[in-house]
């Protein structure tokens, strides 16, 4: 490792009770395979420092091995099967209870206020925090599908995690999190109530899917194309409650709506979308893309459960042109992404995933073009609940993503410290942050302490 981080240890983590009598396998949807080749998404919690006599590795070990009883499915492996007749490959989960990997790294020389910078910048360093770079979920067939980096550092704690995005999204992600916390704070594993999986809820479509051989081989950019790609910097833009209730207003009431129908996620996106397109430099009559990362469980007919664990996500884009965008003001923005939302219902979900079935495509993509910089990507929520999550030794202090996934437009949502506020890590080329920092229309919606 690098940036004053040194690996100390690094283990597998088995569930305590490796039952393999009752094995389960979990068949993956369209939804789940189009991530293919989606990076593991990265996330961190930073944290004070525990008491010498807190025992942290040994603590966070014991408790991991109690939480991935329940949440047996991130102990287990992607498998991948051959389909000779047709050249094609099926993918699955198989919960054997291999067992996630836990690291522990020291970064004695960095201290909490080195990770924090106060104008909201994130220091390149911060890579190193997080485990297991440039995993996609095609290599779950022999990575663990869950890897922890715990570092210790001067005076704080980071615990880094990336997670195979096939097996969970960020709402199973965040309770399994809450469970693991819980357990690590008490010693015990409490009364838990069996996870509920979401089961094949595509009448119609049969499993395993099958994907021709070539679609499912990993991208492996060429040198030059890596070369190209425009440096990107982060930085975490703050919105207070104040701050969206006012873009949120001057949404609405640009598109006549006196019943809020866009929100409040939907207003700060739409800011985001306008002014990181403003400053990209793309043509006029070229397209611009939004993808809203949206959770579907509520959006099935019948639903499914809210909690029910796997992976639940689509990420369809609202399209338009970079001249239409910035033509119109906030509110039509917002209402291009507001119209795509709600066109996500039981019957287009079903018939993009017959679509994908019959025609795979579009794998190798993943998020969009690191090299275009017309798409933006929001993920993550600022529903999820970051700062209950207490180890034992104290609630976080912050939360980060990590670099995977990374192109000009990527905005990780998160909740902010004060309720009701909002933590927008953003991911663009230096050279639009710096026209970003210097354009009053974007600041004056938005906090940079
Ligand atoms: C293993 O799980 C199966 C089915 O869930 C159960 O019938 C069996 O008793 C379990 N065995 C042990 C040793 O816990
Ligand atoms: C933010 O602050 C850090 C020091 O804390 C400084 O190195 C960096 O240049 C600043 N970034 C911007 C964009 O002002
Ligand atoms: C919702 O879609 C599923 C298939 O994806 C189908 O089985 C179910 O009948 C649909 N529900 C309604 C109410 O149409
Ligand atoms: C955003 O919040 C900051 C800090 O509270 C404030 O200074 C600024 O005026 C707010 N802007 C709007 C448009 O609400």
């Amino acid at each position: 490792m690098a940036g004053g981080v040194v690996l100390i240890s690094s283990s597998i983590v088995r569930p305590g009770n490796s039952n393999q009598s009752g094995r389960t396998k979990i068949h993956l949807t369209p939804f789940d395979l189009s991530l293919l080749q989606f990076d593991y998404p990265q996330r961190g919690l930073l944290f004070p420092k525990p008491d010498q006599d807190f025992h942290l590795i040994s603590r966070l070990k014991a408790s991991l091995s109690l939480a991935l009883e329940i949440y047996f499915p991130f102990a287990g492996r992607l498998v991948k099967t051959d389909n000779l007749e047709d050249n094609t490959v099926s993918f699955f989960i198989d919960c054997d209870g291999s067992g996630a990997r836990l690291n522990h790294a020291e970064a004695k020389s960095i201290s909490v206020s080195d990770l924090l910078q106060p104008n909201g910048s994130v220091p390149d360093f911060i890579k190193h925090f997080f485990p297991a770079d440039d995993l996609k979920s095609s290599d779950g067939v022999t990575e663990p599908l869950l890897v922890i980096q715990v570092t210790e550092m001067k005076d704080g704690v980071f615990i880094g995690y990336c997670y195979n995005h096939m097996v969970a999204d960020g709402v199973s992600m965040w309770r399994f999190l809450h469970t693991w916390s819980k357990i690590c704070s008490s010693g015990l594993a409490s009364e838990h109530q069996p996870l509920a999986l979401k089961g094949w809820f595509l009448d119609g479509i049969d499993y395993p899917i099958h994907i021709p051989v070539s679609d499912a081989k990993r991208p492996s950019p060429t040198s030059g194309e890596l070369s190209a790609v425009p440096i990107t910097k982060e930085k975490v833009f703050h919105f207070t409650k104040k701050n969206i209730s006012e873009l949120k207003a001057k949404a609405n009431s640009e598109v006549g709506s006196s019943d809020m129908t866009i929100s409040s996620l939907q207003a700060v996106a739409a800011h985001m979308w306008r002014s990181i397109i403003r400053h990209s430099g793309l043509r006029r009559e070229g397209e611009t893309h939004c993808k809203v990362v949206v959770d579907l469980r509520q959006r099935l007919n019948p639903p499914l459960e809210n909690n029910c664990f796997g992976n639940m996500i689509s990420t369809a884009p609202a399209t338009t042109t970079v001249e239409e965008l910035l033509d119109h003001g906030l509110g039509w923005a917002a209402l291009q992404i507001n119209k795509f939302v709600r066109s996500l219902t039981n019957e287009s979900l079903k018939s993009f995933a017959e679509d994908w079935v019959s025609n795979v495509k579009n794998l190798k993509s993943g998020l969009g073009s690191r090299m275009v910089g017309d798409t933006l990507v929001v993920a993550s929520s600022p529903r999820f609940d970051v700062y209950n999550n207490d180890f034992g030794w104290g609630k976080p202090i912050a939360v980060r993503s990590g670099p995977g996934n990374s192109i000009n437009g990527k905005l990780v949502l998160f909740q902010g410290v004060e309720e009701g506020s909002v933590d927008v890590q953003t991911t663009v080329w230096s050279h639009v942050l710096v026209k970003l920092l210097a354009d009053v229309e974007f600041t004056e919606h938005v906090t940079i302490a």
